[in-house]
C-alpha cells in the first residue's frame, strides 16, 4: 500500500498529501437506503436497489426487516432485492438489533407501531444513549405502547395497533422523526400532519411517492393519509452527498486538487453543502442533472482555490448537520476560521461531536472554543499530526483523516473501522486520490 495511509489494526495512519485528485464514485445514500428498505419491506412484491447504501447501519435496517419476515438478497451485479410482504410484519421472536443506526431505530418504530405485535428495539452502546422521547411522544399519542430505558434511552419496547393520526409539531428540527411519524401515518386512520420548526431533509416524503404514496407538502408541513398501500420499485440509489463531502473539502484543502464525484444527490435539502463550499471558496459545477424516483443527481467537480472561514446557524445548521464535523476539522486551515452556532443536536448524535471535534483538533495542536451549542475555530492555523480517536464514530474518523492530510507529520485514527457505519470503503478510495 503507498505511503499515504496505512490501516494497523483498526487504526489507519494519515500522511500529509500535496494534491487531491481523481474520480471517486460513491456509494448510494444512506438516508435513502433506509427508507427504500422500510418501504419495500411494507409493499407487495419485490423490489429491486441499485447502488444500494453499503454501510453498516443500513445492513442493521435490512437485518431487522428479515426478522420481521421480510426477505433481502443481494444479486450478483450488487442490486438489493426486498421482498416485501405488505403492510403487515411478522413478529419478531428476537430483540431487533439496530446496531449504531438511529435511522434504524427511530423509523423502523413508526412502522412497528402500526404491527399488532410486541416488538423490542436494541442498539449498540453509543445507540443506547441517543434520546429516543422525541418519537415516544408522537407514536403514543397516535395510540401505541411503548416504553424504554429510564430517560427516553433504547432499549424501546413498542405494541403497536390500529393508530390514531395526529397534527405533531416537533420541538427538534429532525428528518427521522419526521419520516417515523409519516411512516406511522401510513397505519393511522385518517391524516397526519407533521409540522417541522425548520425545513429538514424529505427522502421520507420523496420516497413515500415513489412506493406509490400521496404525501402533501404545504409551507412546512408534510400530510399523508393512513391506509395507503405500497408498491414495489426499481431505483438507483443516488450517491451519497455527505460521504461526498469529505472528499469535496479535502480538495477544498489544496489549491491544485480536483475531484470528480458522479451521481450525487443533489436534493435542495441536502445541497446547501454546495452553497457553503462555494462560499469558502471551492470551485464547483454540477453537470448531467437528472430525476431519479423524485430525487436530484448530478456530476459533481470540484477544484480546490481559495479556502475563505464561514459561519454557519439557524436553518443552516439542520440542513448541514452531518457536514459539520468535516467542515470544522479542517476549519483551522482557513483564512478566517468556522464559527458554528445552534448546533445542540450535535451533542446527541453516534458522538458529542462538538466534544469529540474540540479535542481531535487540540491534540493536533488547533485553538478551539466549544460553546454548548457550537463552537468557534480560528483560521489561519498550523496543525500537527497526533493520535486521534474516532470516539466509536464514523463521521469524527472520515473527518479528522481529511484534516490529518494537510497536517505537518503522521496522524493515526485509532478505532478507524468506526467509518464503515457509513462508508466501508472510505480510506482506500481517499487513499486513491490523495497523492504525497
Ligand atoms: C437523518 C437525519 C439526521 C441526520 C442523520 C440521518 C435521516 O438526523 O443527522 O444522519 O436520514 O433522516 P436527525 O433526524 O436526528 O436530524
Amino acid at each position: 500500500m503507498p505511503d499515504g495511509l496505512k490501516p494497523h489494526g483498526s487504526n489507519v495512519i494519515v500522511r500529509p498529501a500535496r494534491a487531491v485528485r481523481g474520480v471517486v464514485r460513491i456509494p448510494g445514500d444512506k438516508s435513502i437506503s433506509h427508507r427504500y428498505a422500510m418501504l419495500a419491506a411494507i409493499a407487495g412484491d419485490t423490489s429491486r436497489f441499485h447502488n444500494f447504501s453499503e454501510a453498516r447501519d443500513c445492513f442493521s435496517t435490512l437485518h431487522c426487516l428479515c426478522e420481521l419476515g421480510c426477505d433481502w438478497g443481494r444479486a450478483e451485479d450488487g442490486t438489493i432485492e426486498v421482498h416485501g410482504v405488505g403492510p403487515r410484519l411478522r413478529t419478531p421472536t428476537e430483540p431487533l438489533d439496530c446496531g449504531n443506526s438511529g435511522s434504524t431505530m427511530r423509523m423502523l418504530s413508526g412502522i412497528l407501531a402500526g404491527q399488532p405485535f410486541s416488538s423490542e428495539l436494541r442498539g449498540d452502546e453509543s445507540l443506547s444513549r441517543r434520546p429516543m422521547a422525541r418519537i415516544m411522544t408522537p407514536l403514543s399519542e397516535m395510540g401505541a405502547k411503548i416504553s424504554s430505558r429510564e430517560g427516553g434511552r433504547p432499549p424501546l419496547k413498542i405494541l403497536g395497533g390500529p393508530l390514531k393520526p395526529i397534527h405533531y409539531r416537533p420541538e427538534v428540527a429532525s428528518a427521522q422523526v419526521k419520516s417515523c411519524v409519516l411512516f406511522a401515518g401510513l397505519f393511522a386512520a385518517g391524516e397526519t400532519v407533521v409540522e417541522e420548526p425548520m425545513r429538514t431533509r424529505d427522502h421520507g416524503e420523496i420516497a413515500l411517492r415513489a412506493f406509490g404514496a400521496g404525501v402533501e407538502r404545504a409551507g412546512n408541513a408534510s400530510r399523508i393519509v393512513g391506509g395507503q398501500r405500497l408498491r414495489a420499485i426499481e431505483a438507483h440509489v443516488p450517491g451519497d452527498l455527505s460521504s461526498a463531502a469529505f472528499f469535496l473539502c479535502a480538495a477544498a484543502l489544496f489549491p491544485g486538487s480536483q475531484i470528480t464525484l458522479p451521481g450525487i444527490l443533489m436534493n435542495p435539502t441536502r445541497a446547501r453543502l454546495l452553497d457553503i463550499l462555494v462560499q469558502m471558496g471551492l470551485k464547483i459545477s454540477v453537470a448531467h442533472l437528472e430525476e431519479h424516483h423524485g430525487e436530484l443527481v448530478g456530476t459533481i467537480e470540484a477544484r480546490g482555490a481559495e479556502w475563505k472561514g464561514a459561519v454557519i446557524a439557524g436553518a443552516d445548521t439542520a440542513a448541514l448537520i452531518d457536514e459539520i464535523p468535516v467542515l470544522a476539522a479542517v476549519a483551522p486551515y482557513t483564512d478566517g476560521g468556522l464559527e458554528v452556532r445552534d448546533a445542540k443536536e450535535l451533542r446527541v448524535k453516534e458522538s458529542d461531536r462538538i466534544a469529540a471535534v474540540a479535542a481531535n483538533l487540540r491534540k493536533m495542536g488547533a485553538e478551539v472554543e466549544e460553546r454548548p451549542d457550537g463552537m468557534r475555530i480560528p483560521g489561519g492555523q498550523h496543525l500537527h499530526g497526533a493520535e486521534l480517536d474516532s470516539f466509536g464514530d464514523h463521521r469524527i474518523a472520515m473527518a479528522f483523516a481529511v484534516a490529518a492530510l494537510r497536517a505537518e507529520g503522521e496522524t493515526t485514527i485509532c478505532d478507524a473501522d468506526a467509518a464503515g457505519v457509513s462508508y466501508p470503503a472510505f480510506f482506500e478510495e481517499l487513499r486513491t486520490v490523495s497523492s504525497c
